[in-house]
């Protein structure tokens, strides 16, 4: 493995690239990255980083959005098949009939969704700016899509708006049920517990905190507690070890496991940096619709 991260950070040098990984990728992919992060960390670095090469180890919206941000560099995304399906949850066809019923519509795109349905969108948001951006927009009535369950915790915490709420889902948050997070606190009485706002109502209402994978780690980090269980995809339990060693984290079995973040591996990093294949690419004029409502949130979210 040491080898092959040699190897990595070799060609990186060679090829004036640098590595970006979400903190659900494999921990030895996190390792060799230059930069590990929550979404809107990423796309910040993607946008602001000088280097002419950027590897985007995360599900394909990822890339796609790297490459939005960037159009004059080169992305690479190792795992071209990672895609996430709750990007594919909502069509451009719903955003049309709901923009036909409601005339002054803010349509409110989180960052998982591909690059044709954020060219529809007014604006792009992430777990950890939405409250923030939905609060600022001088819209009443907000459709929120693709994820039903990040849409409700927004329209929970802002109820001065009318939110419509889309029916996508994220398969691996809401396999985690409220049963299984009862018999874990039973099994740690004390823990805390932290969760994502993709997960179901019924966890969300049992949190602790509720936040993006960032503000996990950094809520786990800083807290009196000393156990916690983790209610988001388990990639994040390498960076926990790192800003907490002494703390336990617990998860619910196999259940939290994002099979396409783990299609990222440190010999497709490799193969693609040697390659320098494949790339996101997109045509212009989508990449400039898709472009406005990512530059308003980079603008908004400050
Ligand atoms: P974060 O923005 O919190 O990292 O979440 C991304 C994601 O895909 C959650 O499933
Ligand atoms: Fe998509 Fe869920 Fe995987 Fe996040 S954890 S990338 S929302 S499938």
């Amino acid at each position: 493995m040491e080898k092959l991260a040699n190897e990595v950070r070799a060609l990186c040098r060679e090829r004036d690239a640098v590595i970006l990984a979400h903190y659900y990728v494999d921990g030895a992919v996190q390792d060799v990255a230059d930069y590990v992060g929550d979404s809107y960390y990423l796309a910040k670095v993607a946008r602001e980083n000088p280097h002419r090469t950027l590897v985007f180890c995360g599900v394909t919206f990822m890339g796609e959005s790297a490459c939005i941000l960037n159009p004059d560099k080169k992305v690479l995304v190792p795992a071209p098949d990672a895609l996430c399906p709750m990007a594919l949850m909502v069509d451009a066809e719903k955003i049309r009939l709901m923009r036909e019923k409601y005339k002054d519509l803010a349509v409110v795109c989180y960052i998982n969704s591909m690059a044709d349905i954020k060219a529809l969108s007014d604006v792009c948001v992430t777990s950890s700016n939405a409250l923030k951006i939905v609060k600022s927009l001088p819209n009443k009535n907000i459709f929120f899509i693709p994820d039903g369950n990040l849409g409700r915790y927004v329209a929970s915490q802002i109820p001065e708006k009318n939110i419509i709420l889309n029916s996508g889902y994220c398969h691996v948050h809401t396999s985690i049920t409220a049963d299984d997070v009862e018999k874990a606190f039973r099994e740690h009485q004390g823990a805390e517990i932290l969760v994502h706002p993709e997960c179901t109502q019924e966890v969300c209402e049992m949190a602790d905190y509720i936040g993006s994978t960032k503000g996990i780690i950094e809520y786990a980090a800083a807290s009196s507690a000393r156990e916690f269980i983790i209610c988001t995809e388990s990639g994040v339990l390498h960076e926990l070890e790192k800003q907490a060693p002494n703390k336990k984290f617990y998860f619910i079995g196999a259940k939290q496991i994002c099979p396409n973040m783990k299609k990222i591996t440190l010999e497709k990093v490799r193969d693609c940096l040697r390659d320098m294949s494949p790339v996101a690419i997109m045509e212009d004029e989508l990449r400039q619709k898709a472009s406005a409502p990512l530059d308003r949130m980079l603008s908004l979210a400050k």
